[in-house]
């Protein structure tokens, strides 16, 4: 009797695996290695269609939030389809959510320079 051991890895074709790899854009990843668990600073800052947006973290969607705060972003559909809400991360990303598979899908390699779509990420 074969006794061969699988775990969930293992029940992933490779080809699947190699498709599906997020690699988290680098601003992402400088807040994860300064900080090492905790946040830089206490806001995160955001640019769309050359404005500067800065937006003190509370939990939620991160549209939503920004316009509780008063905060003018661009939007549309609401449903990460159009893209109208796509910003530019440049502090505080360790805040959001890792992108969901509309803002992979719509934003592609964007995703690697710190763009998301506001209506899809959330702040945790
Ligand atoms: S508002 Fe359309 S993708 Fe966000």
């Amino acid at each position: 009797m074969n006794k061969r051991t699988l775990t969930v890895g293992s029940l992933i074709p490779k080809n699947l695996v190699a498709d599906k790899v997020f690699r988290p854009h680098s601003s992402y990843m400088e807040d994860i290695n300064h900080t090492e668990g905790q946040k830089l600073n206490n806001k995160i800052t955001l640019s769309q269609n050359e404005m500067r947006f800065e937006i003190q973290p509370v939990q939620g969607n991160l549209l939503d939030i920004a316009l509780d705060q008063g905060q003018t972003l661009q939007y549309k559909c609401q449903k990460g389809t159009c893209g109208v809400c796509t910003v530019k991360v440049a502090e505080g990303a360790s805040y959001l959510s890792l992108p969901n598979e509309k803002e992979q899908k719509k934003l592609k390699s964007a995703l690697d320079v710190g763009y998301r779509l506001a209506c899809q990420a959330e702040v945790l």
